[in-house]
């Protein structure tokens, strides 16, 4: 099958790689939420071969990550399962959440549900790495977040960039503290919570 494919990830990986060698330091298994094209679980374990990757999506997208995987063949990654944020998640076992322009897609309620889950599952001081574009205090960052956004609602009404505020609320209320938070490129922002 042809490979999906995102230019944004090209783009981006490189800035996450920073952020996630930063503080995922140690031997462990990383659940990645919505894995996508799979051009991340395909890259980003190779560079941080002491960890173990669980990439995961809906249906659809599962075909093209195992392309993007059969093709990397690396050690460290995992057939991709499916796992939807919003549904109950499979009793597999992780230590740390990753998820890349996620919570602007999904529904409100699925990210929402997503963050409650991640509260229960994640083991104490097991981290949730959140990758995308946020709004702070109301406001967008950017005019093109504002034009993006815009975008987005068209195609998908229960869709569009979250606020800061409401994220760390729910995060809060799950029990996972904002340790920190990240300017990447492209108006993105790299949010980093820890399990108490
Ligand atoms: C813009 S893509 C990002 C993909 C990839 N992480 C990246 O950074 O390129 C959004 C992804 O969120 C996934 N997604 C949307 N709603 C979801 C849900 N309820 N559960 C799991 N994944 C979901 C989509 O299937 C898609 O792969």
């Amino acid at each position: 099958m042809n490979k999906p494919y995102s230019a944004a990830c090209d783009n981006n990986r490189g800035p996450i790689l920073e952020v996630l060698a930063r503080h995922l330091t140690a031997p462990a298994t990383v659940l990645e939420l919505g894995s996508g094209t799979g051009q991340h679980a395909a890259w980003l374990p190779a560079q941080l071969p002491h960890l173990h990757w669980q990439p995961s999506d809906l249906p659809a997208n599962l075909p093209g990550i195992a392309a993007w995987l059969r093709e990397a063949a690396l050690p460290n990654v995992a057939a991709p399962i499916e796992l939807d944020m919003a549904a109950p998640w499979p009793e597999l076992p992780f230590d740390h959440l990753f998820t890349a322009n996620t919570f602007h897609i999904a529904a409100s309620e699925s990210v929402a549900a997503a963050i409650s889950q991640a509260g229960q599952r994640l083991p104490t001081n097991g981290l949730f790495v959140v990758y995308g574009p946020f709004n702070y205090d109301g406001d967008f960052t950017s005019e093109s977040n504002a034009r993006f956004d815009a975008w987005l609602r068209q195609q998908d009404p229960a869709s569009g960039l979250r606020d800061h505020t409401w994220v760390t609320e729910r995060m809060q209320a799950a029990a996972l503290t904002q340790i920190a938070d990240y300017a990447m490129p492209a108006n993105n922002r790299t949010l980093v919570f820890r399990k108490c």
